[in-house]
């Protein structure tokens, strides 16, 4: 291994997720495997613009593969999308001696990497963190996982009030613009309905679904919704829609939310995040730059920053058939 670099930062950037404090830990293990200094940075590109940073070494890093959220802070900065800001980031990397960046977070922190990348040539690195698994190039974002299980969870829970009182529920998840939450939890929960932002059932699709399952001697359905999703009408508008139309339904309606960036990761997401960290740093010793890590085929790969940014994650559309299945 060609090892020119002797310091690395790393930071969190954009929404949480569980796992990134195992990737934290694991890209200052191996930083320390290899001899080469680690400094964590606060907050994001905003503490990178600030000077936030710490010096990092593998014992700073215990106690943190169990927990969630992210142990440097996250932010989204609007001062590194001037051209200013990214220019005091770079002063203030270069004042502390850093010569290579690891950011772990979504699409936008990406962008703002190789941004920073093309104008002052400082080898970056990504690490997918976010639970709605949108990034292309990798089969699961840190975070995802622990994600499904958590809403999984909770979905569960109000199953038992709905049988109780035979009521419909709309369960709205997380997930931006994509519907892998609501879909992957959707199968796996049981739901009557799933509306994702990828495929539009259409208001009249839904009633006549919904119809179908009454008479199939179903006394109470689950609905999940993508936060994204396309049907046109906010979780509540849809409980005042299908009510109006469907007097035989009491309706009750479940904003999950933010609870579901949290709780400490799962197996999968904790291994995900050791595997990711030392690919990210061993890449940056190799003397490569702009790429992110990813799982594609159970093997960790990576795949060139700028199509990590620009491509599309594709929604499981085999899952999607088994769910119709399901619903019968
Ligand atoms: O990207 C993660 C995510 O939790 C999305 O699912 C959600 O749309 C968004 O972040 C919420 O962002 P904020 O933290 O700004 O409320």
């Amino acid at each position: 291994m060609t090892n020119k670099i002797k310091k690395i930062a790393v930071l969190t950037s954009g929404g949480d997720a569980p796992g990134m404090n195992a990737a934290i830990r694991s890209v200052v293990r191996t930083c320390a495997y290899y001899n080469i200094e680690c400094a964590g940075v606060y907050r994001g590109f905003q503490g990178m613009i600030e000077g936030d940073f710490k010096a990092f070494n593998a014992r700073s890093v215990k106690d943190i593969i169990n927990k969630g959220g992210t142990i440097l802070k996250t932010a989204r900065s609007t001062e590194f999308r001037t051209p200013e800001g990214r220019q005091k980031a770079y002063e203030s990397l270069k004042k502390e001696g850093i010569e290579a960046l690891v950011v772990i977070g979504g699409d936008g922190s990406f962008t703002g990497a190789l941004q920073f990348n093309k104008e002052f040539n400082f080898p970056v690195m990504g690490i997918p963190g976010t639970i709605d698994n949108d990034i292309f190039g990798t089969t699961h974002t840190l975070g995802y996982d622990t994600a499904l299980n958590t809403v999984v969870e909770a979905v569960d829970k109000i199953r038992d009030t709905a049988s109780s009182h035979n009521r419909l529920f709309f369960v709205e998840v997380m997930g931006r613009d994509v519907g892998h939450i609501a879909l992957n939890v959707g199968v796996g929960a049981g739901a009557e309905e799933i509306l994702i932002p990828e495929e539009n059932l259409g208001l009249d699709r839904l009633l006549e679904s919904l119809r179908r399952s009454k008479k199939s001697g179903k006394s109470s359905s689950i609905v999940i919704v993508a936060e994204g999703d396309k049907i046109g009408k906010t979780v509540f508008e849809l409980k005042d829609y299908v009510e109006e139309h469907m007097v035989e339904y009491e309706v009750r309606v479940s904003v999950l939310g933010h609870m579901q960036r949290g709780g400490s990761p799962s197996c999968f997401d904790r291994v995900l995040a050791s595997r990711m960290g030392v690919k990210a740093v061993e890449t940056i010793l190799e003397g490569q730059s702009n790429f992110m890590v990813g799982l594609i085929n159970d093997k960790i790969q990576l795949t060139p920053l700028e199509n990590a940014v620009k491509g599309k994650s594709k929604i499981n559309k085999e899952l999607m058939r088994v769910s119709d299945i399901m619903t019968t």
